[in-house]
């Protein structure tokens, strides 16, 4: 494991600039007390994966509101469900979203799995989606791993290996990472550091609240990464 440094500063970042999403539980209520719904945080995470917050947020309103339980969502018509996905896309996702929900309220009492591994046996939900709501809901230290967060593994320690298979030592150095406490916070803040300061182009090293701790900005290099594999 890390020293911890990393995650500490990443997350007294996080504390004062986290985006307010709807379906996020804010640091302060976090500390409080407030635990995130393994419904809701399972919900935006499906439908985030091919899509963007800005795409995402009215269509989790919707559905939220519609169908506030996994109960609710389990005794909706397949049609209902198709037609108020219509427009996000990829329908296999609300497919599954309608067969996860079953599953769930029929099979295991409303109750959602704690654990990636566990979670990963529902429809739809894969290796990605896994950790995500493992961290973000029931706190496991496990490591989450995105496009975003792939691209900011690579610039911290310059991984000069190709994506994909640089797969295997960025899944480590985020294991590395991620620390024991509040590891849903730290997944969601890489997240926001790679929405807004660790981006594609032009990263605003500047702001980073982990530069210190950044191998390719230490080089100048930090638009060198992630490195494609040539065509
Ligand atoms: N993209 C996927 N999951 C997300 C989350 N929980 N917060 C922000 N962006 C995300």
């Amino acid at each position: 494991r890390s020293d911890g440094r990393f995650a500490e500063a990443l997350l007294a970042w996080y504390d004062r600039h986290a985006r307010v999403l709807p379906w996020r539980v804010s640091p302060a209520d976090l500390a409080a007390g407030i635990r995130p719904d393994p419904y809701r945080v399972w919900m935006s995470e499906i439908m985030l994966q091919q899509t963007t917050v800005a795409a995402v947020k009215g269509y989790f309103a919707s559905f939220t509101e519609r169908w506030p339980t996994v109960e609710a969502l389990a005794g909706a018509a397949d049609a209902e469900v198709m037609g108020a996905w219509a427009g996000l896309g990829y329908y296999a996702r609300a497919r599954n979203l309608l067969a996860c929900a079953r599953d769930v309220a029929s099979q295991r009492g409303g109750r959602f799995p704690e654990t990636a591994a566990e979670l990963r046996s529902l429809p739809g939900v894969g290796e990605y989606t896994s950790a995500a709501i493992a961290a973000i809901a029931f706190d496991e230290p496990v490591a989450v791993v995105d496009g975003n967060i792939e691209r900011i593994a690579t610039r911290i320690a310059c991984i000069e290996t190709p994506l994909p298979a640089a797969r295997r030592p960025i899944r480590a150095l985020v294991q590395d990472l991620t620390p024991a406490k509040r590891p849903g916070d730290f997944a969601q803040a890489m997240m926001d550091l790679g929405a807004t300061i660790c981006t594609p182009r032009r990263p605003a090293c500047v702001l980073c609240p982990v530069g210190e701790g950044c191998k390719a900005r230490r080089q100048g290099r930090q638009e060198l990464f992630p490195v494609k594999a040539a065509k």
